[in-house]
């Protein structure tokens, strides 16, 4: 009998029961203007995601792209590097016939970004594209995929130019760092709300794009068995790590004004924990959501100068071998400095002091160049409150549940069962949920969800401004307490790459009585 996704036999009476349609999949009609077009995150990820909407048909209808930056290039040059971009980064899904109708919807205008002038040409081709569309009510969305020093400067030009609030369905999407710090992140967010309205603005964190971390709302919320023991009487701690074994990758002058707690913790980290932790919203709309994410975020406990001095761990990459081959230390990485104290790793214990959480340590950890690559949210539950099964000295492994973001998506349930045979062993096996071997795909790169629901005006999975603002408030005393140590240089690298990161991470637990999943 054939089965479709939820294993309900096809033409059943499940497939017949309900009549409300399921949500339209088609965007409307759309200009985008992506400055810094011809930019790395516009090759990377922009420009094969736009193609990789186009080729799945049913989500485009009427659209242009407008390529607009530095580089003095013609349409077809422009077109030349998206049709590279897409070789090179999507690959599998390279379709010589369907990249040239793609490429027709593609234009390029060279421009100084910060120079007002360069954009009357835009002006004008904004009105010409939108004279083509069928759908007068189109979206115009600004992507800015350009370097943080100069976003407020294209933001005032389009103010000026009237190409902002006034401009029906008009959107910008915005990539981190959302300042620097709590102060910076308001300065720059009030200076951004002159020309557009908070529901006008996209802020991206590309993991919230993430099917799997998507997944773990899903997981908590469509199902009844997990959300009651979702709290502080039957979890033990929660361990999250998000591990790369990438270094800073030509970054290195971004690298050495962010670091690790910037660039990681501020935003992605913060985003995980706020899924985890976050009471059950009362529907599945923007700001439903995001109500409850702020409230979270607001709870975490602000940590004071003597509780990060024993809590908190970061470190910094020396050389080593990552994947079978010899890698640099960060301060030979280019553009960084020889005696950099910036730190690639993080690990730290933080509470959530709310009624939910109260007294139920999260370890969170995260660095470059580690030993492998691995998202992961692990949720160790309390033991059983008497031994029945084994030897008294035996250890109890403890029930736990792994959500595995990335590379592998899975959900795994750990628990005991009793070992065949006449003795009574208990012996722990794992329930497993694999996202491809499931739905015999694999899940959807993070920017086809966020363009898709910026397109459709979804603001859902885009952080809202009170989010950041709660999130600086967490991070500000972490950085300023690192920033006025009385560092040596001598104190840095402190792990070698290829390994799990210094070793007073592992402190951190084991003077808890626990250990990390990974660990040397
Ligand atoms: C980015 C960081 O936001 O996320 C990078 O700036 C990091 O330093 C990247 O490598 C990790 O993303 P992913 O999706 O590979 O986990």
């Amino acid at each position: 009998m054939a089965l479709d996704l939820l294993d309900r036999p096809v033409n059943s009476k499940y497939l017949d029961s309900c009549e409300i349609p399921f949500e339209e999949k088609k965007a409307g009609s759309f200009i985008m203007v992506i400055f810094g077009g011809a930019g790395d995150l516009s090759k990377r990820k922009l420009l094969p995601t736009l193609y990789h909407l186009f080729k799945d048909k049913r989500l485009i209808d009427d659209f242009y792209i407008i390529g607009f930056g530095k580089p003095d290039l013609s349409d077809n040059e422009y077109r030349k590097i998206v049709d590279d971009a897409v070789k090179e980064f999507l690959n599998n899904d390279y379709d010589k016939k369907v990249i040239d109708e793609f490429l027709s919807h593609v234009l390029y205008l060279s421009a100084d970004l910060v120079a007002p002038e360069d954009y009357k040409l835009l002006c004008r081709k904004i009105n010409e594209v939108k004279n083509i569309f069928k759908d007068k009510d189109f979206n115009l969305i600004y992507y800015m995929a350009v370097q943080p020093g100069i976003v407020l400067n294209i933001i005032n030009i389009l103010e000026e130019l009237k190409l902002c609030k006034d401009i029906l369905k008009s959107k910008i999407i915005l990539e981190k760092p959302f300042g620097v710090d709590k102060e910076s992140a308001i300065k720059l967010n009030e200076s951004i709300l002159k020309a557009f309205d908070e529901k006008q603005i996209y802020r991206i964190d590309h993991y919230l794009g993430k099917d799997t971390v998507l997944n773990i709302l899903f997981f908590r919320f469509a199902n009844s068995i997990f959300e009651p023991m979702w709290n502080r009487r039957y979890i033990d701690h929660i361990q999250i790590t998000v591990s790369e074994d990438i270094g800073i990758e030509h970054r290195g002058k971004f690298y050495e004004q962010a670091g690790v707690v910037r660039d990681i913790v501020q935003n992605h980290i913060m985003q995980l924990i706020a899924l985890v932790a976050c009471e059950p919203p009362v529907g599945f709309e923007a700001d439903l959501i995001r109500d409850e994410i702020v409230k979270v975020l607001r709870t975490i406990r602000i940590m004071d100068t003597e509780y990060l001095k024993n809590n908190v761990v970061m470190g910094q990459y020396g050389r080593g071998t990552v994947n079978g081959k010899e890698v640099c230390g960060y301060r030979e990485e280019n553009d960084v400095s020889q005696k950099s104290i910036v730190p690639t790793y993080f690990a730290a214990k933080i509470f959530i002091d709310n009624w939910r959480w109260a007294q139920v340590p999260f370890y969170i950890r995260t660095g470059k160049r580690l030993a492998k690559r691995v998202t992961e949210i692990y949720v160790q539950f309390k033991q059983p409150p008497l031994k029945l099964f084994g030897r008294l000295c035996d250890p109890m492994e403890p029930n736990a549940l792994i959500i595995t973001v990335q590379p592998d998506e899975n959900i795994l349930l750990r628990m005991s069962v009793k070992y065949p045979g006449i003795y009574n062993h208990p012996y722990t096996v794992n329930m497993d949920f694999n996202y491809e071997k499931s739905f015999g795909i694999k899940s959807i790169p993070a920017y086809t969800r966020l363009i898709m629901d910026c397109i459709k005006g979804d603001l859902t999975l885009f952080a809202r401004q009170d989010a950041i603002e709660a999130m600086w408030s967490f991070i500000d005393p972490i950085n300023k307490w690192w920033e006025n140590l009385p560092h040596k240089i001598s104190d840095s690298p402190n792990y070698d790459a290829g390994t799990w990161g210094p070793s007073e991470a592992s402190l951190l637990m084991s003077d808890d009585g626990r250990k990390w999943r990974f660990e040397e």
